[in-house]
């Protein structure tokens, strides 16, 4: 069973999410957006979006050092006064894009009007983020120094999959919790293409070279929407 969740399935989830990104993306590249909902409610958007993409980019770069730069991190790591501030901000990211994600996960089911235009993909993506989120900061509350020996141990494991030689014995063992989060992370890779997560491969970077855009609303934003709400 192991080897099949962590030496094969890994391989599956890549190949989903490569192959039919590539061809979503030539049959209708309108599919490569987060398809913004803001028009529709814009307050509870505003505090699930921020604390939750701020939250899971910073811990995400964290995940992506760790595993370019193994050797330096454990370095950097070693002073003890380190590794506590490290924790500490990933353990901080970890609680604001859990509670970011808890309001988007709200928003979806109880705000009529967001609720008529999700669908059951989206349903299913925040409820797969929300376990790969509780399950990280499970992680960092129950079992010490994480961060340490995710570049140690998870990520040699992550290294031979990379090279298509997958050494399961580092995570074979492993707490519950931690193959949970593992796991969960190849399964939010398969649906990558059949849901809006497909926008963060097309993250607007540009944005930061282009001229300024200015957007003028000519009305009252919170009269429009509270009189369509009745
Ligand atoms: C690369 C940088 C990223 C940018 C610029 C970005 C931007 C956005 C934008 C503009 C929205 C739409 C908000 C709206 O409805 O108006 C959004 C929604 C969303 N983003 Fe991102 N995002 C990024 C990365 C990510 C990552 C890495 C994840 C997950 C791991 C993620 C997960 C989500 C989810 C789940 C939603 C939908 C929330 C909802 O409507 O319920 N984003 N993002």
């Amino acid at each position: 069973m192991s080897q099949f969740l962590f030496g094969v399935f890994p391989y599956i989830a890549s190949v989903l999410a490569v192959v039919i990104t590539i061809y979503e993306y030539r049959r209708n590249s309108f599919h490569f957006s987060s398809i913004s909902s803001q028009f529709l409610e814009g307050r509870k958007l505003f505090w699930g979006s921020i604390p939750w993409h701020y939250g899971v980019l910073t811990v995400l770069l964290g995940h992506l050092l760790a595993f370019l730069f193994p050797s330096a991190y454990i370095a950097f790591a070693k002073v003890p006064m380190r590794l506590l501030i490290l924790e500490v901000i990933s353990l901080v990211c970890g609680f604001m894009a859990f509670l970011g994600l808890v309001m988007l996960f709200k928003r979806r089911m109880l705000d009529s009007r967001i609720n008529i235009i999700t669908t059951n993909f989206d349903i299913s993506l925040l409820l797969l983020l929300l376990i790969q989120v509780a399950s990280g900061v499970g992680v960092a509350l129950f079992y010490r120094w994480g961060s340490s020996w995710y570049a140690s141990a998870v990520v040699p494991y992550l290294r031979s999959l990379w090279v298509l030689d997958p050494e399961i014995s580092y995570i074979a063992n492993m707490p519950f919790v931690v193959k949970l989060h593992v796991f969960n992370s190849f399964l939010i890779v398969a649906i990558i293409p059949f849901t809006r997560l497909m926008h963060f491969l097309v993250a607007p970077v540009h944005y930061f070279w282009r001229p300024y855009q200015i957007v003028i609303w000519n009305w009252s934003r919170r009269k429009i929407r509270k009189a369509d709400q009745q």
